[in-house]
């Protein structure tokens, strides 16, 4: 059985430039009866315009190459993904409240919301599976509001600074937590 996708319809009704959002969408897999539970892989506000937004911090990569990444790395271990990026607290929550009981396991870049969500990490452990955090840049070497997050405490992992390559060692690292 399919995962219900509102969060993946709620990724086909944003118009944000300039991501492909229906790319997004599509890319998007279903578990079939043999498969286990797809991971969800949650971006924050403005990462929808990776490649454009400071690529000396951020690189060059757009988020359709980060979802084609996660996708791909997910697929070679035997997982489906569910990918949706929001600059919409209150969206991304609801989204989290509908997959309880639908996915394997989280990986959220939180973006901003790391430094000051405290109802984004309440709503993560709702859906009671491991949580992995990636950040694309190394946080630590940014300025002090960015050295705190509400997300850490939480997760089996955190992956920093390795670029978007990061999303990749979270799929992994998360399968392998998955056991
Ligand atoms: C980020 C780091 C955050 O501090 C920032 O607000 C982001 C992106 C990263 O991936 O490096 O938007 O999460």
């Amino acid at each position: 059985m399919g995962v219900a996708v509102s969060w993946v319809s709620a990724v086909e009704s944003m118009d944000a430039w300039p991501v492909p959002v229906d790319r997004l969408a599509t890319m998007s897999t279903d578990a079939t009866g043999t498969e286990p539970l797809p991971i969800l892989l949650l971006n924050g506000p403005n990462l929808n315009t990776l490649g454009i937004r400071q690529p000396e911090v951020y690189g060059s990569a757009t988020l359709a190459d980060v979802v084609e990444l996660a996708e791909r790395t997910a697929g070679e271990l035997g997982y489906g993904l569910r990918a949706a990026q929001t600059n919409h607290e209150g969206e991304m929550i609801d989204w989290l409240h509908e997959a309880r009981g639908n996915i394997s396991g989280i990986v959220i870049n939180p973006a901003a919301w790391t430094h000051t969500s405290v109802a984004l990490a309440d709503a993560l452990v709702i859906p009671d599976v491991p949580i992995m955090e990636v950040h694309i840049s190394n946080v630590h070497k940014r300025e002090e509001f960015r050295h705190h997050s509400f997300v850490s405490p939480l997760a089996s992992g955190v992956i920093i600074g390795y670029g978007i390559r990061g999303y990749e060692f979270a799929i992994r690292r998360l399968v392998e937590v998955l056991g």
